[in-house]
């Protein structure tokens, strides 16, 4: 997969279906040539000779800038913006990193500390090292590119090791950038911006001339903005085209950064944030940047997502929830908020019982004295007022109903109001003097602290033994501020946003190891930390607070574009919703619902014996295509942002059963022209009947000259919904 092609001094990466070129330079500069198509023989040839034109630099033609580089340095005559910069002992910033040598590796390294995408077996993968020097500076960069065979993808990261006698500071350090060219434009973008209860958002646009940073400074990877972005070719869309997807698995400041330049090359740069960041390089350490996802399509977003999703589930989440079916959650948060006992929780979860569910959630309020979000957080013992016979005597209940137990925790928060800020007041972010900024009445633990972690791991890890926790909602409700610490040198200050993420890596890593079959969920006031980061560690993520229907087609459609739904946690709730007020059927509740990691949050014991029947009969439904959705292949078939209707589809592995969809989000204009739905995935070769309805079709014909539900052929108005499920015997 990964070849050198010593006489003409370039590498040739070859994925599933891409091909990645980097050339080595005459004066021994990275290069980079090609990231596309597998090419011909006559188109590398061409692409190879005018790249020799290209690549010599001369007196007379010294500019850089005229050259396609691959992880470009800083302080020389190429003035786009740099993939890394340094500041040397004596205050220089200029650094030259050249060319050394290259290894092969079978598998993938093992990064250390921090989440990594999985190998098993060296098999499995291979990885390209590129070492590159700065020999004024005795300083060395690997660049390292791991190829998974199947995977239509390149993970990339980097190391900076410093072999000199001083120290040197590293003010930013991608871990992955390159330069793509200008043919044959003009390059797109597509990011997912948002905020609280309306996470990733799709927004799509040209790109023009200057520097854009896609970013996080918040210390989490942010509501604001999701770490991941597509750039486009042309007209690339949802079916056709070129697209190249940048995904961080890292959850605090992230940046990906694209500076389209006078000539039309992209300069992509992704990885932590340059932005508040210096690190300090003592001699004979190393630093590691975290993984960059680069994924290509030639099929526009859907193959790209195709890609990605297989890839989170096969090689990002790990460990024994890799491949279960995830059960069925009941969550108490939005039925009871603060205000419970527990009979009042045991009410509900036989209710949920008797509906169908099969895991019992009590979110927050059980510790301390909790009963508002303005106490309590780090006080991670019981409330015996609203929980007399203690965490254990609510598991053994619950657990006797036959429904397995989860619990809430928010372990990086510390309230102002409680026993441990009493204790340890100086434990949270903060800069002496200054004052410490709340949010939602809260502070930040200096989980970079070693001694903070290991009373979080003895004090929640006895929590959860006490409890017997099946499951975990690890949330985290604010950003960070007044981000400094105390006992870190002044000359290490800058070093605080990463040294806490991945203390809050430590963290998890511990927890999930002591606790190896507990399926624990990310949260951070719903989806601000939905990465590829916390992924590796919990392996399925609440998406949004906002469970409102309507909302939940655009979160839940965006969002697709780079996780599977088999991670998106994904809540029936009571209506009118708790945030938008508005009252969708239950049935389109249901549909979102049952599009995702589905489960209920709502007190179902006030619903009416109606409405029960027919959630349990939503329930049963799930159950029965819970594999398909979790683990079956999803494609989205019509976009809410720019239609009047949402619909997806899900395919089993073995194309024999598929599940559609469709919303109708909007009512049409007058005289509009209904539009078929193109199916997608299916075996061209089966014939495909609809259950319910009897008749049959062709996977062909389903999927080129399209088909319109019926019910959706006159719309009347808004906010109808169907659910088509296909099956094939042949
Ligand atoms: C924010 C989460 O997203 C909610 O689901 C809930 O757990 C609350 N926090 C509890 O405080």
């Amino acid at each position: 997969m990964v070849t050198f092609h010593k006489a003409q001094g370039y590498f040739q990466l070859q994925g599933a279906g891409f091909t990645y070129l980097l050339g080595v330079s005459p004066n021994g500069d990275l290069h980079h040539l090609y990231w596309g198509k597998p090419l011909s023989a006559a188109a590398l040839k061409k692409l190879l000779a005018e790249w020799k034109k290209r690549a010599v630099e001369t007196e007379h033609h010294i500019s850089r800038e005229f050259q396609r580089r691959e992880f470009p340095d800083f302080g020389h005559n190429d003035l786009r913006t740099p993939a890394f910069q340094l500041e040397m002992a004596d205050g220089y910033r200029i650094s030259e990193f050249l060319y050394d040598s290259f290894q092969v590796l079978p598998g993938k390294p093992d990064f250390g500390p921090g989440p990594s995408s999985r190998v098993e077996e060296a098999d499995q993968a291979q990885t390209l090292k590129i070492l590159l020097k700065d020999k004024l500076q005795k300083l060395e960069l690997d660049l390292y590119y791991t190829l998974y065979p199947t995977r239509n993808l390149l993970v990339r990261r980097t190391i900076l090791r410093n072999r000199g006698p001083k120290p040197v500071s590293i003010l930013k350090l991608a871990s992955a950038s390159l330069d793509l060219p200008p043919d044959p434009g003009p390059w797109r973008l597509v990011r997912f911006p948002g905020r609280w209860a309306k996470e990733r958002q799709m927004k799509e646009g040209a790109l023009q001339e200057g520097t854009l940073r896609l970013e996080s400074r918040r210390g989490i990877s942010s509501h604001e903005m999701n770490p991941f972005a597509m750039v486009t070719r042309g007209d690339a869309d949802e079916e056709k085209g070129e697209v190249y997807g940048f995904a961080l698995a890292t959850s605090g400041n992230w940046l990906i950064e694209t500076e389209l330049f006078r000539d039309q090359t992209l300069r992509v740069n992704a990885g932590l944030n340059d932005f508040n960041f210096k690190w300090r390089l003592e001699p004979g350490k190393a630093f590691v940047t975290p993984e960059c996802v680069m994924a290509y399509s030639t099929s526009g977003f859907s193959g790209l997502s195709f890609n990605l999703h297989r890839f989170v589930r096969e090689r990002v989440i790990g460990g024994f929830w890799q491949n279960r079916p995830r059960p069925m959650l009941l969550n108490n948060w939005e039925a009871t908020y603060f205000k419970f006992n527990h009979d009042k929780l045991l009410q509900i979860a036989r209710a949920g019982k008797e509906a169908g569910l099969e895991l019992f959630v009590l979110d927050d309020g059980w510790f301390g004295k909790r009963d508002d979000d303005t106490t309590s957080l780090g006080d991670w013992f019981v409330d015996k007022r609203k929980l007399p016979r203690g965490l254990r005597g609510l598991s053994d209940d619950i657990h006797g109903l036959g429904l397995k137990f989860g619990l809430w925790i928010e372990p990086e928060m510390v309230s102002p109001k409680s026993l441990l800020y009493k204790k340890h007041p100086d434990w949270c972010l903060h800069v002496p003097g200054r004052r410490r900024r709340m949010a939602r009445s809260q502070l930040v633990l200096d989980i970079s602290r070693p001694e903070v972690r290991d009373y979080l791991f003895e004090a929640i890890g006895k929590a959860l033994e006490e409890a017997r926790v099946d499951y975990v909602k690890w949330d985290m409700n604010r950003s960070l501020s007044e981000v400094g610490n105390e006992t870190l040198p002044p000359n290490r200050q800058g070093e605080l946003y990463f040294r806490y993420v991945m203390g809050v890596y430590d963290l998890m890593e511990r927890l999930n190891r002591r606790f190896p079959k507990v399926l624990f969920e990310g949260c951070s006031g719903g989806g601000a930390r939905f990465d590829l980061g916390i992924l590796h560690y919990h392996p399925q993520i609440w998406t949004s607070d906002n469970t409102d229907g309507l909302d939940r087609i655009f979160i839940q459609y965006a969002t697709s574009f780079a996780y599977p739904p088999l991670v998106m946690g994904a809540h029936i709730s009571s209506v009118p919703n708790h945030i938008t007020h508005r009252s969708m059927s239950l049935k389109w509740r249901a549909l979102a619902a049952l599009s995702g990691n589905f489960g209920v949050e709502a007190d179902i014991t006030k619903w009416k014996p109606s409405e029960r029947k027919e959630l349990a009969g939503y329930i049963r439904l799930y159950k029965e295509i819970r594999p398909i959705v979790q683990f079956g292949d999803f494609y989205r078939l019509e976009n809410p942002y720019q239609s009047n209707r949402a619909s997806w589809m899900f395919v089993s592995p073995d194309q024999k059963e598929a599940l559609v969809f469709v919303f109708q989000v909007k009512t049409p204009k007058k005289g509009e022209k209904v539009k078929g739905l193109r199916l997608k995935g299916l075996d061209a070769d089966k014939t495909y009947e609809f259950l319910g309805e009897g008749s049959k079709l062709s996977g062909k014909k389903l999927m080129k000259d399209g088909w319109l539900p019926k019910s959706f052929e006159n719309p009347k108005g808004s906010y109808h919904c169907e659910l088509y499920h296909f099956k094939t015997n042949s």
